[in-house]
């Protein structure tokens, strides 16, 4: 019975050591411990052991029970821990590898319009302007011809902050014309530029945010007048909306920096509930214009009986929305990822006028 005893326990301990997967491991189990295995049958067989037998070999078996229950464990442990350790070593990741480019990143519709507006402008000879984004009165309303009484201050509904040590206030400039006056100071005319950039002003609804775009437009030469501004616009208004022509209709209107002013509207129709440009019997009021004002000519140091120009100013965001359908302005500061996906464009297109604007 011992030498019994003993053989099995090195053909168990022998069978859990080449046991290589945990279904095997898991045989080897039943066939010693499981309701019909070898020990349990000779736990069972004890029944016929005279009381010396099963004092001497109870504990014994007792013993191999518990030995071969450990053992078992132990193998399981570490079949389980070289299984984990296969696993991880499959998965490893690579963080030195290069990135695998998800093209998921959309050029946003505002960068879009602005890169249209740019390439067009640059076909006719356009320099990119830009100014600062905090302004000083000076810049955003004296030298435009908006005096600190004059009524256009309070239509900007403009962000102030507080007075400086020499009790300046700076503001967050309400519109890009200040980049008119930052070029007519530091250039020499002929001068020809575009301003796109952000705007603010304390308005929101569905088509005015806090802070939005605008793009400034300003031709300074000798001999410069109103038909090259109606020209220009023209030019500008059917490369952006991709038609053949267009029809604008210059109407008069009032802004301190220019004289006269215009206000323009280009022809559409919305039958159907599209909105088309360049047909129908509807107009569209898209921008501001006008002459340059002897005034901020004089303020820039420009001599008004040699120098004249034209001036216009357009809302960036209006124009996005009129050219890609979408209905509030909100949205696009939202950052909503789907709205991105939907509306945002190829950042491997730039917009060409030869290649096509938008595609
Ligand atoms: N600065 C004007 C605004 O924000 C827009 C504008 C109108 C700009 C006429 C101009 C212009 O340069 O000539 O409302």
């Amino acid at each position: 019975m011992l030498d019994e005893i003993k053989s099995l326990e090195n053909h168990i301990i022998g069978e859990v050591n080449a046991a290589d997967s945990l279904e095997a491991l898991d045989a080897v189990r039943v066939a010693a411990l499981g309701k019909k295995g070898r020990i349990t049958a000779l736990m069972k067989n004890m029944g016929t052991f005279t009381p010396e037998e099963r004092k001497e070999f109870g504990p014994l078996l007792n013993g191999l029970k518990n030995q071969i229950a450990d053992i078992l464990t132990a193998r399981k442990d570490a079949l389980e821990a070289s299984a984990l350790n296969t696993r991880l070593a499959s998965e490893t990741i690579d963080v030195t590898l290069p990135g695998i480019p998800r093209r998921d990143g959309t050029i946003h519709p505002i960068s879009q319009v602005m890169d249209e507006i740019a390439e067009i402008f640059a076909n006719m000879g356009f320099d990119v302007a830009e100014g600062p984004d905090l302004e000083d009165d000076f810049h955003n309303f004296s030298a435009l011809n908006i005096p600190p009484e004059h009524p256009a201050r309070q239509d900007h509904d403009t962000f102030y902050l507080k007075p400086d040590a020499s009790g300046e206030r700076k503001v967050l400039r309400t519109h890009t014309s200040p980049v008119q006056i930052r070029t007519m100071m530091s250039e020499e005319p002929p001068i020809r530029i575009i301003a796109p950039g952000r705007t603010y002003r304390s308005d929101s609804d569905a088509t005015h945010t806090p802070m939005f775009h605008q793009v400034e437009g300003l031709v300074i030469d000798k001999e410069t007048h109103l038909g090259h501004l109606k020209g220009t616009l023209e030019a500008f208004l059917k490369a952006f909306f991709e038609v053949d022509a267009v029809k604008i209709r210059l109407r008069s209107s009032y802004f301190p920096f220019t004289e006269p002013s215009m206000e323009v509207d280009v022809q559409c129709s919305f039958e159907g509930g599209a909105l088309k440009i360049g047909e129908g019997s509807d107009w569209l009021e898209i921008l501001g214009c006008g002459m340059v004002n002897r005034k901020v000519l004089e303020a820039c140091n420009l001599d008004p009986s040699i120098y004249q120009g034209f001036a216009f100013g357009c809302g960036i965001d209006r124009l996005a929305m009129l050219k890609y359908g979408m209905n509030d302005l909100r949205a696009f500061f939202d950052s909503d990822q789907r709205w991105l996906k939907h509306y945002g464009f190829s950042p491997l297109n730039l917009p060409t006028l030869a290649g096509g604007l938008s595609r």
